[in-house]
């Protein structure tokens, strides 16, 4: 097609987005073609999700299954840079937006539009992650949200809906605005806005109560260069590593987070959130480089991966930033091989054992046994001189009044 005067609308099979497409249609008098993935969210099968679309009068449906590209490309990233925004959120919507935009990108390209449309509201980090990535992939291409820019309010919909008699009796209304994927799940608004709250039962669907957990599961997880690659000896995908590791640490409850969040508009939101395979692996990860880092580099990653998680849970997947972060956590991850065994019970993963040809850990070193071949003796000259400028300072401290206090008393 030479002429691009469609529109790329970014379908999830829900309300919001059924009635978003005749509405499109309608304000923008452009015909849409529906982008749906799959990157493990569960629910509805994309074929169902297909000829709702279509009967909802979208022109082209494209539905694309994304599990292994998302687990593989987005969550392993993620994993290497052991990423935790706030130190608690494994960015479960921060890294699907990317890879959804480049799918919608690819539509737009394919099907002739020069625009591309999403859900999201206007309070939202959404919004700025599919819009940023839209620029930086192609900036072409326009952006624009029905909710945010057309007034589509929760009444205009449901009038619309009957109106027009779309097929969306199926597309049950949550209480909350849900957004899930097998990286984790996101929970958040109505009855938790109010942060006093707490979370009902029904919020759940990832993990169970970690308050009555079945009994303890240990498990092995060998890791070549960052990846999980086997778990309890059995070979497995990016994919099946999170699917089996959702499952195993989910029935233990682990991965539920409670916070009040800063997004990067500026609102602080209540979010909850259930990543147990995640957190999972993250873990195992995490205690891998405690094996296998050097000191500094060690030092060093764990700044680079805090910036890392900031920018990617602010909208900057595709920036030069980010692309200069990951070539310096890729590199740090050329020895992070090995197995770790880690106990899951009661909401909590404890690394129990680890192992690994690329460990520095010596024995030779840090034993206190014989056949230590640390020089202790090293240690005396090593600490005079360390700590020289410590008693320096200590002695220009004491020549005005001002060194540490020490109490005067008088043992009896
Ligand atoms: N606050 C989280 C984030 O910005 C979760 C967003 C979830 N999105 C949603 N539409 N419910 O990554």
């Amino acid at each position: 097609m030479s002429e691009k005067n469609r529109i790329v609308l970014a379908y999830s099979g829900g309300l919001d987005t059924s009635v978003a497409i005749p509405y499109l249609k309608e304000r923008t008098g452009k015909d849409v073609v529906a982008v749906s993935l799959d990157v493990g969210q569960g629910g509805e099968r994309l074929q169902t999700i297909k000829k709702r679309a279509l009967a909802c009068g979208a022109v082209e449906s494209y539905i694309v299954d994304a599990r292994d590209e998302f687990a593989s490309e987005y969550c392993m990233p993620a994993l290497k840079a052991n990423a935790m925004y706030e130190g608690v959120y494994p960015l479960v919507s921060a890294i699907s937006r990317p890879l959804i935009t480049k799918h919608l990108v690819r539509a737009a390209h394919q099907f002739g539009a020069d625009t591309i449309a999403h859900g999201c509201t206007g309070k939202g980090n959404d919004q700025v992650r599919f819009e940023v990535s839209i620029m930086s992939i192609d900036p072409t291409i326009k952006a624009i949200s029905p909710i945010r820019d057309l007034g589509l309010m929760r009444d205009v919909e449901i009038a619309y809906a009957k109106e027009h008699d779309l097929p969306i009796e199926q597309t049950e209304k949550s209480p909350y605005s849900i957004d899930q994927n097998v990286w984790g799940r996101a929970i958040e608004t109505g009855y938790l806005e109010d942060p006093w709250n707490g979370p009902t039962k029904d919020v759940y669907s990832y993990t169970d109560d970690p308050a009555f957990p079945p009994v303890e599961d240990e498990v092995t997880i060998d890791f070549e260069k960052g990846i999980p690659v086997r778990i309890d000896g059995k070979e497995v995908t990016p994919l099946q590593a999170i699917e089996e590791m959702n499952q195993r640490a989910g029935a233990q409850g682990i991965g539920r987070v409670d916070l009040i969040e800063d997004r990067l508009v500026g609102i602080k939101s209540r979010e909850l959130y259930e990543a147990p395979g995640a957190v999972a692996l993250i873990t195992a990860h995490q205690e891998l480089e405690n094996c296998c880092l050097e000191r500094e580099q060690h030092r060093i990653k764990r700044d680079i991966d805090k910036r890392w998680g900031e920018l990617v849970y602010d909208a900057q997947w595709f920036s030069p930033a980010v692309r200069s972060l990951n070539a310096f956590i890729e590199e740090t991850q050329e020895y992070v091989s090995g197995r770790i065994r880690m106990v899951m019970h009661g909401g909590r993963a404890v690394v129990t054992g680890r192992r690994s040809d690329t460990s520095l850990y010596d024995y030779r070193l840090a034993t206190y046994e014989s056949g230590d071949s640390f020089d202790q003796d090293a240690s005396n000259g090593f600490i005079e001189i360390y700590g020289l400028p410590d008693r320096v300072a200590a002695a220009r401290d004491v020549r005005f009044g001002r060194g540490v206090e020490v109490p005067d008393q008088t043992v009896e």
